[in-house]
Order: C-alpha cells, then structure tokens, then sequence
C-alpha cells in the first residue's frame, strides 16, 4: 500500500451559501492548524443553481467571523458529476444532499455527521429559513466533525 500524497475534500449541501462554506472554512482552518495544507484540498458546492456566483449568506458569515473565520472570499457553485473523479471524499450535509448525490454517483458520498457518531444528530440542519440561533447550531456541529474528519483525512494520507 503507497501513501497518498494529497486527500481531496468536497463539502456539498442545498444552496453552497450557508453549511456547505462554513464547513470548507472550518475543515481548512483544522487542516491549516495540523501544517498538512500542501496535502489537503477542501472546495464546497450546491446541488442548487440558485445561489451560484454569490458569497455566503451574510447571518452565516457574521455567525463565523464571531468564530474567527472569514468566509467572504467563497462563492458559491453548483456540484457536478465530474467533481465525483475530482474529489476522494464528498461529504453530504444532510440526507436529502445524501440523496441528490446518490442521483449522480452512488455510493460515493458520505454525510458529515458520520464523522461524529456520538451526536444524537444525523443532519447539519438547514437554517436558511429560521433564526440566529441555527447558524451558530450549524457551527457547532461542523466544528466537532471536522475533528473526526481530519482524523480519517490523515489515516488515508498515512495509508491508502
Ligand atoms: P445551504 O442553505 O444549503 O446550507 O447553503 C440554503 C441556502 C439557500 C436555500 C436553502 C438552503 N434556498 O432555498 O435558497
């Protein structure tokens, strides 16, 4: 078994404006702090066309600039069949993204809370619709699975 050089990670969830960026600030941030920047790619997208071209929602990115996280560079796109070559791990944000991604490749997407089994939660809820307080939900739990997700970026680039 060689070792990877490079992991490639994809974010995905409805509109790529709110939990999708949030969750490719965060990982990036965890991957930066670990010095494995060089070896990690972290991109988000939307199984939307709404939003495309435009930067995060702007609750969302008060909401992480409280965190220290500056999404405002980001913008949003739509995901696309060949991001499934492009990418080692495309990772879900809910179950109805889960399913929009099974529609264009099978089996090959994950859900990020996956990453964090010990959540009663299975889904990053949606909060475009609701008030402050899902935005700053929706950070909380990015934060705790990117943990688990570095650890299983790290294990393929120890061994794959
Ligand atoms: P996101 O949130 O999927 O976390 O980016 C949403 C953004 C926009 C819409 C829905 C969810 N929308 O219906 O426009």
């Amino acid at each position: 078994m060689s070792e990877a050089s490079r992991v490639s990670v994809l974010f995905v969830c409805l509109g790529n404006i709110c939990r999708s960026p949030t969750a490719e600030g965060v990982f990036r941030r965890k991957v930066q702090e670990a010095g494995l920047e060089a070896r990690v790619h972290v991109d988000s997208a939307g199984t939307g066309d709404w939003h495309v071209g435009r930067p995060p929602d702007a609750r969302m990115m008060e909401a992480a600039s409280r965190r220290g996280l500056d999404l405002s560079m980001l913008r949003a796109r739509q995901v696309t069949r060949d991001d499934f070559d492009a990418f080692d791990v495309v990772v879900a944000m809910d179950a109805t993204n889960l399913e929009d991604l099974e529609a264009l490749a099978p089996g090959r997407a994950v859900r990020m809370l996956d990453f964090a089994p010990h959540l009663p939660e299975r889904d990053v809820p949606d909060p475009y619709y609701g008030g402050g307080e899902g935005f700053e939900r929706v950070l909380d739990l990015i934060e705790v699975a990117a943990e688990g997700l570095l650890d299983e970026v790290k294990r393929r680039l120890r061994a794959s």
